[in-house]
C-alpha cells in the first residue's frame, strides 16, 4: 500500500527512535501524507509496517487533531481565527474562502482542491491574520493577496 519512497522514509524514521511504538507519530504522518487521510486501510498499513497493534495505531491517530480522519481537498487551508486574527479581518477571510471557493470550516471545496481548518493562534499574530496552506506560512492576509496565494494551489 506504501510506496517505496515511503516505506523506505518510514524505515530511516525508525531507526531514530528506541522502538517502534515510538516512531508512531512521525509515520501516521507519512502515512496521512503519502494517502491525504488516514482511512482504516492505511492504520492497518501503518501497524502492518511498523508491527504494533492496529489499535494502538488507531488510539495514537485519533488523540493528534493533526491527522484526519475523512477526506481531504488536495490541499489544506488551516486559517487562524483567534484574537488577532479576528480584529484584523480572518473572519471576512473565512467568508471570502466560502463565497470563493465553497469551501467551509471542516470542509472540502466540491472542486476537492482545499479543505479549510480554523486554527487557534499560530504564533503570527504581530502579521496577522495568518494561514498555512499545506507547510507554506502566509501572513498579513487580505481577501486579494489570499486569493492570489490560492491560486497557486492548483
Ligand atoms: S491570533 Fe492569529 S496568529 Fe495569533
Amino acid at each position: 500500500m506504501f510506496s517505496s519512497a515511503a516505506k523506505q522514509e518510514i524505515e530511516d524514521i525508525r531507526t531514530k527512535y528506541p522502538n517502534a511504538r515510538a516512531a508512531l507519530l512521525p509515520t501516521i504522518y507519512v502515512a496521512q501524507r503519502e494517502f491525504g487521510w488516514l482511512s482504516s486501510e492505511a492504520f492497518d498499513a501503518v501497524a502492518d509496517l511498523l508491527n504494533v497493534p492496529k489499535a494502538t495505531v488507531r488510539g495514537v491517530a485519533t488523540f493528534y487533531a493533526m491527522y484526519k480522519q475523512k477526506p481531504m481537498g488536495r490541499h489544506l487551508i488551516q486559517l487562524c481565527t483567534n484574537v488577532s486574527c479576528m480584529i484584523l479581518g480572518a473572519e471576512r477571510l473565512v467568508d471570502f474562502l466560502k463565497i470563493t471557493y465553497g469551501v467551509e470550516p471542516g470542509g472540502v471545496s466540491p472542486d476537492g482542491r482545499f479543505s479549510l481548518v480554523i486554527m487557534e493562534c499560530i504564533g503570527a499574530c504581530g502579521t496577522a491574520p495568518a494561514m498555512l496552506v499545506n507547510d507554506d506560512f502566509h501572513e498579513n492576509l487580505t481577501e486579494k493577496n489570499l486569493q492570489e496565494i490560492l491560486e497557486k494551489y492548483t
